[in-house]
């Protein structure tokens, strides 16, 4: 049983339908890309399962929960944590509020001390800085932040969008292994990446989303030996 499994879903923003029957599943434990081109979609499939956008047919199952009509505030506390593309931290707010708001659905003082050690304790960094304003951080910071407030939930499965974009070499490497030292914690992971051939590389299975419909779909290594993808998406 796959931890998530969407069928045929198809979504719009308005009257412009922008998903056209995408079926993708995550299993436990797996890291799990999407890459394709720009527009093609991604950042889309991931609002329709959190519930940001009107979906127009499919299913969608999380831990044998049905996500369809589900409020994101719901979602996430069925342990489906979401880092959106764009690093969007509160500038104004320290790295410790900005952790704090990652706990809103959490009331249990105690437990929200223990989320946030387990934060720190996967990024020293945030602890280090606790009190710096967001906005002065750097981008790989920030995206660390990002993610560190999406795990103050404590989610089984995290989703995260272009977690490296923006980013320097050396902060894109930092990312890279954080999101595998998250992976070895056995927490479920499926990512979008615009860094294809690197989120290939740590992925146990990929697809290919183009104009809104699943184009290709394997294993990481099967997508990275396949030539139309290599030369579409991993340049030749
Ligand atoms: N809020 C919105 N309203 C209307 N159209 C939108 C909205 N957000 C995205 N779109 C359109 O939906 C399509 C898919 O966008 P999406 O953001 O899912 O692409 P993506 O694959 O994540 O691309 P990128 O690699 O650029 O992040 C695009 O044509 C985009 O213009
Ligand atoms: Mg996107």
């Amino acid at each position: 049983m796959p931890v998530l499994d969407l069928k045929n879903v198809s979504a719009a923003y308005g009257r412009i339908q922008i998903l056209h029957e995408v079926s993708l599943h995550v299993n436990e434990k797996e890291v799990v890309c999407i890459i394709g081109p720009n527009g093609a979609g991604k950042s889309t499939t991931f609002k329709v399962i959190m519930g940001f956008i009107d979906y127009l047919g499919g299913d969608m199952v999380f831990n044998n929960q049905n996500l369809v009509g589900s409020r994101p505030d719901q979602i996430l506390g069925l342990g489906l944590g979401y880092v959106p593309q764009g690093r969007i931290v509160f500038n104004q707010m320290s790295v410790r509020e900005n952790l704090e708001i990652g706990a809103f659905l959490q009331r249990d003082k105690q437990l929200i001390r223990e989320s946030m050690q387990y934060v720190f304790s996967l990024f020293p960094r945030l602890e280090e800085r606790q009190k710096q304003l967001a906005g002065t951080m750097s981008g790989g910071e920030q995206q660390m932040l990002a993610m560190g407030r999406a795990l103050m939930i404590r989610p089984t499965m995290m989703m995260l969008d272009e977690p490296s974009l923006g980013l320097s070499p050396r902060f894109t490497d930092e990312i890279f292994e954080k999101i595998l030292d998250l992976a070895k914690t056995g927490m479920t992971i499926m990512l979008v990446e615009q860094n294809a051939a690197r989120a290939l590389e740590i992925a146990d299975r990929g697809y290919v989303l183009e104009l809104g419909k699943n184009r290709y779909e394997g294993t990481g290594k099967e997508l990275l030996d396949n030539q139309n993808v290599r030369r579409m998406y991993l340049g030749g």
